[in-house]
């Protein structure tokens, strides 16, 4: 059939009526759905485009599944008719359904990767029930009695040699490489990254602050608390990255890579400016900090890059730079300048902050650049670590969006008109951005 693989079993097949029925029945009774997708409330639909025979021939597009709690109250082949009252329509090709089911995929990364499609619904929502979809899938059954591609063990190479002599230098033997990426970064950085903060003028921005109200100041503390402790633990936690660089003797990209902290050194010195001379009051920064923040700031972001100094094998560094560039830097602190961006810009407020964040924002496109130059670089040379790299990116991802969530909790109404939604959405876009510019 056209869909059946040399391993299938004869008689078993998948979307078969047996098939979805035997699903139906795991799902309920799995505890890890039971727990996983207990929140969870929502009839679904499991497209398959273009329509397979199998579905044909019952006149079906996909599957209807009436989710409740935890629960599978109907699973059948769905009608066009359901969509309707269908909160998430999710679509793709048989192939990569199976895969999906094979490879136990997370639809929500799938979907982000641009290999599932969302016909209806929201993808914040699916975001939010993120575990339980992955759960769900987990559930179905798999026919395949050797799965097509069972996980690859991460094969960790041996990590190069620590260099105790020079033997020569790039520079002498054939000359810098004026052309390869790193060294255009380090053209814009001497350009555009010599920016200086204490150039900046915050009178304005002091007069301003004073008409505030105390909601407005209470948001605009709680996000530079994020963003102040954010610069300063990316500059604290750079520094074993750009030593592994360096000892691997890739004298270009560590070229750049000095810009790189010098920027965030600035950056971190720029947040404390405006701190000390706009606001009146010196609030417990800290106290913003909630546990998810903490969890990737206090504790992943350095774990994965410290993990360098004794580990500099491509997974350490593809963890590394994952963590550092695709999460902290693409994906929350880029959803963090259109958090002020719209709250000042559209508001016409704090002038010196405003120019500041212009800037950083700049440098910080450079940082991103980089990143995704070195994971692709990675990732090229071992192309077997791309599913263990996606997986600690599926993990991080969680992490971020919880922050968002965190972020939004403790207001009833959030000032100046921002909506969680918005920004959940936000960031997953961007994350999605850096995910199509990489060879995964
Ligand atoms: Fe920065
Ligand atoms: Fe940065």
């Amino acid at each position: 059939m056209w869909f059946k693989k040399k391993t299938v079993e004869i008689n078993k097949d998948y979307f078969t009526e047996s098939w979805i029925n035997e699903w139906k029945e795991s799902i309920n009774s799995s505890d890890s759905y039971h727990r996983d997708g207990s929140e969870w409330n929502a009839p679904l639909i499991l497209k398959i485009d273009p329509i397979p025979k199998i579905l044909d021939v019952q006149n079906a597009i996909g599957f209807y599944l009436n989710l409740q709690y935890g629960k599978c109250m109907e699973l059948r082949y769905a009608k066009s008719a359901d969509v309707d009252r269908s909160d998430l329509v999710l679509s793709a090709d048989e192939q990569t359904w199976i895969r999906m089911i094979e490879e136990k995929k997370d639809p929500t990364m799938m979907i982000m990767k641009g290999k599932l499609k969302l016909e209806k619904g929201s993808l914040v929502t699916l975001s939010t029930h993120r575990k339980a979809a992955k759960s769900l899938l987990n559930t179905a059954p798999v026919y395949s009695d050797s799965p097509s591609v069972e996980r690859i063990k991460a094969n960790l190479k041996e990590p190069p040699s620590v260099r105790k002599e020079h033997t020569g230098f790039v520079t002498t033997k054939k000359g810098l490489d004026f052309d390869s990426f790193p060294m255009q970064l380090f053209q814009k950085a001497k350009k555009f990254g010599i920016w200086n903060p204490s150039d900046i003028n915050f009178s304005v921005d002091r007069e301003q602050w004073k008409s505030l109200n105390k909601e407005e100041r209470t948001i605009l503390i709680h996000l530079s608390s994020l963003f102040m402790a954010g610069e300063e633990a990316v500059t604290l936690d750079l520094l074993p990255l750009i030593q592994t660089i360096s000892k691997e003797g890739r004298i270009e990209e560590e070229i750049f890579l000095t810009s790189f902290l010098w920027e965030e050194a600035k950056h971190t010195e720029f947040f404390s400016r405006f701190v000390a001379e706009v606001m009146i009051e010196r609030p417990d920064f800290e106290s913003f900090h909630g546990v998810f923040y903490k969890k990737l700031f206090y504790q992943k972001l350095p774990f994965y890059l410290n993990a360098l100094f004794t580990d500099t094998s491509p997974l350490a560094q593809l963890k590394a730079s994952g963590t550092y560039n695709m999460i902290v830097e693409g994906t929350l602190a880029e959803t963090g300048y259109e958090a002020y961006h719209t709250m000042l810009r559209e508001n016409d407020l704090l002038p010196g902050l405003q120019k500041g964040i212009t800037l950083l924002k700049q440098d910080e496109s450079r940082h991103i650049a980089y990143g995704l130059f070195l994971i692709n670089r990675l990732l090229a040379d071992n192309p077997e670590l791309k599913n263990p790299f996606e997986d600690h990116l599926e993990e991080l991802l969680n992490d971020a969006t919880n922050i968002i969530h965190e972020i939004f909790e403790p207001y009833d109404v959030v000032p100046f008109g921002l909506e969680k939604e918005w920004f959940l959405d936000y960031a997953i876009r961007q994350f999605q951005l850096r995910m199509n510019k990489l060879g995964v």
